[in-house]
This record gives C-alpha cells, structure tokens and sequence, in this order.
C-alpha cells in the first residue's frame, strides 16, 4: 500500500494505493490533485521505493514538492523520476516504453494529468477524435497492465468537462468512459465555499462500498 496522507482517505482505502490498481484522481483546477500525487510519490519514496512521474500539465513544482516532502527532501528527490512530455504523441512515446522504465525499484507510476495532452490535441485536430480516443485507451489498457505485471500502483489525474443535463449541471473527467472503466478506485476532488477546504468523494473503491465524503484541508505541507 502507498499511503496518500489523507488519514480519511487512507482508511477508507484499507491502507492508500493498492499495489495492482489503477486510481484515477479527478476535479477542478485548484482542487489538489497535484499535490495529492505528489503526497503519494513522497510516501513511495519514504519507503524507498521510486516514482515515475509523468507530468504532461508541465506544472511540477520542485518547491512544493520540497514543502511536502519537508525533513526528507533529499532522499524523496532521487527517488522521484519525472517525465515532461510536450504532446500526446511523446505522451505515447513514453508509453510505449513503460515496462522498460519501471523497474524492480518502482511501486508508483504517476500520469498528471492523463487526458490534457490528448485534449489539447483533439482540440487541434477534432476530425481524429475517434483515433486519438483509441489510443487514450490504449495507453490506459497499458496502465492496467504494467499495474498488474510490474506490480505497481498506478495513479492518474484528470481535469474536469462541464455536462448540461436538462436543468442542472455537473462535471465529469475528460474522457469519462476511457478513464472510469480502466479505474479501480474513483475520487473525486470538489471545491468549497472556503478555498482551503476540498471535498474528496471516493465515488468507487475496491470493496465496492457506497460513495464515501470526507472534508480535506489544503496547506503549507500538503492536504490532510
Ligand atoms: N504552500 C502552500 N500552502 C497552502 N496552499 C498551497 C500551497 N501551495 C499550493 N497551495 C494550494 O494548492 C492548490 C493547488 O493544488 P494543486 O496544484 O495540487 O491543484 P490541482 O488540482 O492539481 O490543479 P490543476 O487542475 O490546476 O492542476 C491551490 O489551491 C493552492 O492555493
Ligand atoms: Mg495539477
């Protein structure tokens, strides 16, 4: 198990990230996604275990991730391996290869976020959305896979698409059918009235309990 730091989540989950799953980390801007990612890479680290870090948002912070890791920057730093890839082809390119990258010494792959890179390019060239959301699910199927044959945990972020539904609105992950069917565990990250608190819906889990809701504080040293 890979902790999150979130003792309501972490509890919830029977101990944080099952090694062999795929967790899918969704919401708004602002909602702590990120950080939550990088809690988990620090926890991994903490255990002496290495991240692959993908981040396709191109928004790692070197200096939040030294506010989270705190005391044990140095050694949660050299076990952290990122990735920036500047398209969705690269994205891909380094798909291809994951088996290869994650090694023995690894327990977490992180994808921050999975579907931005596709979304930028579907954007650019809307007639090829069927092909491009092929492989969105390809690269998941993947996911699933070097999960399961490389034995470790897998954590994707998503950013959010507004859904008009009659008379309400409600948001939903970009590529919401590729992402929650490849998903093992659901949370969903939404905003409050008080910008330091976040909602956390664990809309899916592992022992297939109702949704669950806890209140997480946003601060200096990451969300608790
Ligand atoms: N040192 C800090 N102390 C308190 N809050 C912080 C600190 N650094 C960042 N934050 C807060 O963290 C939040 C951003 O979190 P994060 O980047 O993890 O969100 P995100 O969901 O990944 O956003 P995006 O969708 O834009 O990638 C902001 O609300 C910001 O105010
Ligand atoms: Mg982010």
């Amino acid at each position: 198990m890979i902790p999150t730091g979130c003792k309501a989540i972490d509890e919830i989950l029977g101990g944080g990230m099952r090694v062999g799953g795929v967790t899918l980390i969704y919401g708004e801007a602002e909602t702590g996604k990120t950080t939550l990612a990088m809690q988990c890479a620090v926890n991994c680290a903490r255990q002496s275990f290495k991240t692959l870090f993908m981040d396709s948002d191109g928004s790692f912070s070197v200096r939040r991730l030294s506010q989270i890791a705190s005391g044990y920057f140095e050694k949660v730093a050299q076990l952290i391996i990122l990735m920036k890839p500047n398209n969705f082809s690269e994205q891909t390119l380094v798909m291809d290869r994951l088996a290869d990258y994650v090694t023995k010494n690894f327990r977490l792959i992180v994808i921050d976020t999975i579907a931005s890179l596709y979304s930028a390019k579907v954007a650019e060239a809307p007639r090829e959305t069927f092909e491009l959301n092929r492989e969105l699910n390809r690269q998941m199927a993947c996911l699933a896979q070097i999960a399961k044959t490389q034995k470790v945990a897998v954590l994707i972020t998503s950013q959010v698409r507004s859904v008009f539904d009659k008379s309400y609105v409600s948001v939903e992950p970009v590529a919401t059918r590729v992402l929650k069917f490849w998903a093992d565990v659901i949370i969903a990250m939404k905003c409050t009235e008080n910008p330091r608190v976040i909602k956390a819906v664990l809309e899916k889990n592992p022992k297939g309990a109702k949704p669950l809701t806890c209140y997480l504080e946003m601060g200096e040293s990451g969300i608790r």
